[in-house]
């Protein structure tokens, strides 16, 4: 076989260092990692023998840069965070440095529900994602595909803290409208295994690679916490379904620039609302692939 290059952008933060990891860990692979600071210890370790660091600035980058960047890549994954300026217009300008470089496909950082089902304004971090993705799909041919990996939550009690789901020290679910919606979730670890194999996959992928570790409703996993942990769980329900859009449109007119206000909520909502479950899963593409179920990554005290 020959040896594949992977490029990860965004590859310091939390999602990219996994996905590196995850793709350093498969045979015949090469990572190039496009970082902003590579000189910062925690992110200069990332480098090894299969793993060479390069710094890139995905906005400030030209377009000489961006083409160096991704020259060679069999695949170009994103796992970058930011605004509309990141999310929609520097992925662009990368995907089509990927596709000119010859990439097969581009995968950009999305890494959610399935956004492309919600309606516009319940998000607006899933409405740049969605934008994004129509731009991208213009930029589809036979031999590029742009991927979006969509696996739901993280199992993780950083993501249900700041969703206001659960708080694992004081014992506390709290959930908007009746606690028993379906929600799709899947681990940082599992999700970055999946997004390596994705970039890897010689196969043609998906559009949309719906993957998953559990589907389980709020009011459960509750239930499965307090068995698991011998502890008893308080549950609060916050509101109704309108309700909590009610409150979303308050705290955004009072404070549209603190986003810690209002982006909470807007997830929140498209957890809770459950519209934007995820499609038949495609798992079994990858049997390599175990994923956790939500008890297990409860055993393990991720939740
Ligand atoms: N479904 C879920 O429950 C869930 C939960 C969390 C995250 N996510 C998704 O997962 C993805 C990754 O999230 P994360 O939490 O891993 O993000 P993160 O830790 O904040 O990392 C984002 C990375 O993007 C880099 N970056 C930002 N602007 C950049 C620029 N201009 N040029 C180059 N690099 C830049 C940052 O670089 P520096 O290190 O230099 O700052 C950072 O390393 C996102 O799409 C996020 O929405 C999903």
């Amino acid at each position: 076989m020959n040896e594949k290059l992977i490029v990860v952008v965004g590859a310091a933060g939390k999602l990219g260092q996994l996905i590196v990891r995850a793709l350093a860990s498969k045979p015949d692979v090469r990572v190039r990692a496009l970082v902003r600071e590579p000189r910062k210890p925690e992110v200069a370790s990332l480098a090894g023998p299969k793993v060479e660091l390069a710094a890139f600035d995905a906005v400030a980058a030209s377009e000489a840069e961006r083409a160096l960047a991704v020259r060679g890549a069999f695949a170009v994954v994103s796992a970058l965070q930011g605004g509309p300026d990141i999310i929609i217009d520097a992925q662009l300008a990368l995907l089509r440095a990927a596709k000119a470089a010859g990439a097969r496909r581009f995968i950009p950082s999305d890494y959610s529900y399935d956004f492309f089902a919600l309606p516009a304004g319940v998000n607006l971090n899933s409405d740049w994602r969605r934008t994004l993705g129509e731009q991208a799909r213009r930029e589809v041919t036979a031999s590029f595909e742009v991927v979006h990996v969509l696996q739901g939550i993280f199992a993780d009690k950083d993501v249900l803290g700041f969703l206001g789901a659960f708080d694992p020290d004081k014992g506390v679910a709290r959930y908007w409208g009746d606690g028993m919606t379906p929600i799709d979730w899947t681990t940082w670890e599992d999700t970055a295994r999946f997004t390596a194999a994705a970039a890897l996959d010689e196969r043609a992928v998906p559009e949309k690679l719906f993957v998953s570790g559990d589907r389980m409703d709020l009011l459960t996993m509750a239930r499965t916490w307090e068995a698991a942990r011998g502890r008893k769980v308080t549950l609060e329900r916050l509101g109704s379904l309108e309700d909590l859009e009610a409150e979303t449109k308050r705290r955004l007119a009072a404070e549209p620039q603190n986003m810690f206000a209002w982006l909470p909520l807007m997830y929140a909502h498209a957890v809770f609302g459950g519209r934007a479950l995820l499609g038949p899963t495609q798992n079994a593409r990858y049997p390599d692939i175990q994923a956790e179920a939500v008890k297990d990554a409860i055993g393990r005290g991720a939740i």
